[in-house]
């Protein structure tokens, strides 16, 4: 009998270990995604930010250009990624127009920044 309870306890530990070791990772995870969106709003704001609206609030400097947090009322996020990778030129027409060349590792990080401040 005491043995039975005795295995009852070693599962459940084993349950709550597992849950723990899961909970932890989540959060990890999530920290690196923090620290992902923060790099990416650096970034926005070092090279973009003197156009345009950068955060999630406020209007764009240059009134002609989109505040960030709408850019998905136009299309999908997904589709600047291609744009930043070859250099944006998309919509910035015009004499203002400065081509951005971004790595992969801060288009990463700026899509992470654009996707969280999004407002339908
Ligand atoms: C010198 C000013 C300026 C800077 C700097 C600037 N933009 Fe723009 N951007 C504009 C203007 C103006 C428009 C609107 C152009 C239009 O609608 O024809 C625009 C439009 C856009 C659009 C929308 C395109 C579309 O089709 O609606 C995106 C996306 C964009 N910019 C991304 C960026 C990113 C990312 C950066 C920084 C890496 C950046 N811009 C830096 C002026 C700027």
């Amino acid at each position: 009998m005491a043995k039975h309870k005795n295995f009852q306890i070693l599962k459940l530990s084993i349950l709550f270990g597992a849950l723990f070791v899961f909970m932890m990772s989540a959060q990890a995870a999530s920290s690196g995604q923090k620290a992902l969106q923060k790099r990416g709003q650096a970034i926005a704001q070092a090279n973009c930010g003197r156009c345009h609206a950068t955060g999630v609030e406020g209007a764009s400097k240059n009134p002609k250009s989109p505040p960030f947090r709408y850019l998905s009322r136009k299309y999908p996020l997904e589709n600047l990624e291609e744009a930043l990778g070859e250099g944006i030129v998309v919509g910035h027409e015009g004499v203002e127009m400065p081509e951005f060349r971004l790595n992969t590792a801060q288009i990463e990080a700026l899509l992470a920044y654009l996707a969280s401040i999004q407002k339908k």
